[in-house]
């Protein structure tokens, strides 16, 4: 059995009913088990539910229906809030908003000190914390100074300091300049990678979700795909009816595909795509 760390199961959640209307159900019974370790991406259009999802991970919500464990802890149990939250990070959309001191080393130092860390501690882990994601040379610099990419990076440490198992990222490149968005992409992917922390990405950039281990489709408040990115991403039609993207290169195999040419639909990357059109070009020639 595979070791999950979240798990979701038939959650719904509705926000407050103005005054006069009926509560609008932002999720409709989703049951989702995230593994330790993995990369997973959840994809959806504005109002998709989301951004609800995510606060379920770490009991920034609460279920309305259905339950949401995390490393086995129930999100409902008070006692275990301070532990769920220590678990499971979250970085938002706006880097501006998550700065809370005026030196990178402080504001990376602020949330391990929330946790009682020893002093000595602190220092060892804002460092090594600075290090993951490449701004040590940073320490002493004041955030307000830094890049999007940056402000996103030292926003990561902050969360990496507390030692979490997972980290949620909801929308957090959707303000930044490619250059940002590539530096947070390649973060996470490192962490990910060499230090095992599990990644939630939470994006609607196609682009984004390729680089996960797993998609997962929202639609109007439900998981309705599920899959490799290789398996979800070339299903073009299905994407588009629920106002998603396409990636560039998926459109052009198709497009290709319909003229002719023997491609398949599943080259994602840029490279691959190249590939599979220069091999279907020299099969024809
Ligand atoms: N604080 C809120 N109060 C009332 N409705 C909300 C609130 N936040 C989100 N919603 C509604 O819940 C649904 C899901 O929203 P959300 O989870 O933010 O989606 P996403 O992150 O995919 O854009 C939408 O219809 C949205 O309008
Ligand atoms: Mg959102």
């Amino acid at each position: 059995m595979a070791d999950t760390i979240i798990k979701m199961e038939d959650l719904a959640f509705s926000y407050p009913a103005e005054e006069g209307n009926v509560p609008l159900a932002a999720l409709k019974g989703v049951s989702l088990s995230i593994e330790r370790g993995s990369f997973v991406a959840v994809l959806g259009h504005n109002g998709s539910g989301k951004s609800t999802l995510a606060k379920h991970m770490n009991a920034v919500l609460l279920p309305l229906g259905g339950k949401v464990w995390v490393d086995g802890m129930d999100t409902c149990d008070e006692n275990l809030l301070l532990e769920i939250r220590r678990r499971v990070g979250m970085v938002f959309q706006n880097p501006d908003n998550q700065i809370v001191a005026n030196v990178v080393e402080e504001d990376v130092a602020f949330g391990p000190e929330n946790l009682g860390v020893p002093t000595k501690e602190i220092r060892e882990r804002v460092d090594a914390a600075l290090k993951a994601v490449g701004m040590e040379d940073f320490v002493l610099q004041a955030p307000h100074h830094l890049s999007g990419g940056q402000k996103q990076r030292i926003a990561i440490a902050g969360i990496i300091a507390m030692e979490p198992a997972c980290i949620v990222l909801d929308e957090s490149t959707a303000m930044l300049d490619p250059s940002g968005r590539r530096e947070v992409l390649e973060t996470v992917q490192r962490l990910n990678r060499e230090k095992g922390i599990t990644i939630v990405l939470i994006t609607h950039h196609m682009d984004e979700a390729a680089l996960a281990d797993r998609v997962v489709v929202m639609d109007g408040g439900r998981a309705v795909m599920d899959g490799t990115p290789r398996e979800i991403l070339p299903r073009m039609e299905e994407l588009r009816a629920i106002g998603l993207d396409v990636p560039h290169t998926v459109e052009l195999l198709y497009g290709l595909r319909e003229d002719g040419f023997d491609v398949p639909v599943d080259a994602l990357s840029v490279e691959e795509c190249a590939g599979a059109i220069v091999a279907a070009l020299s099969a024809k020639a």
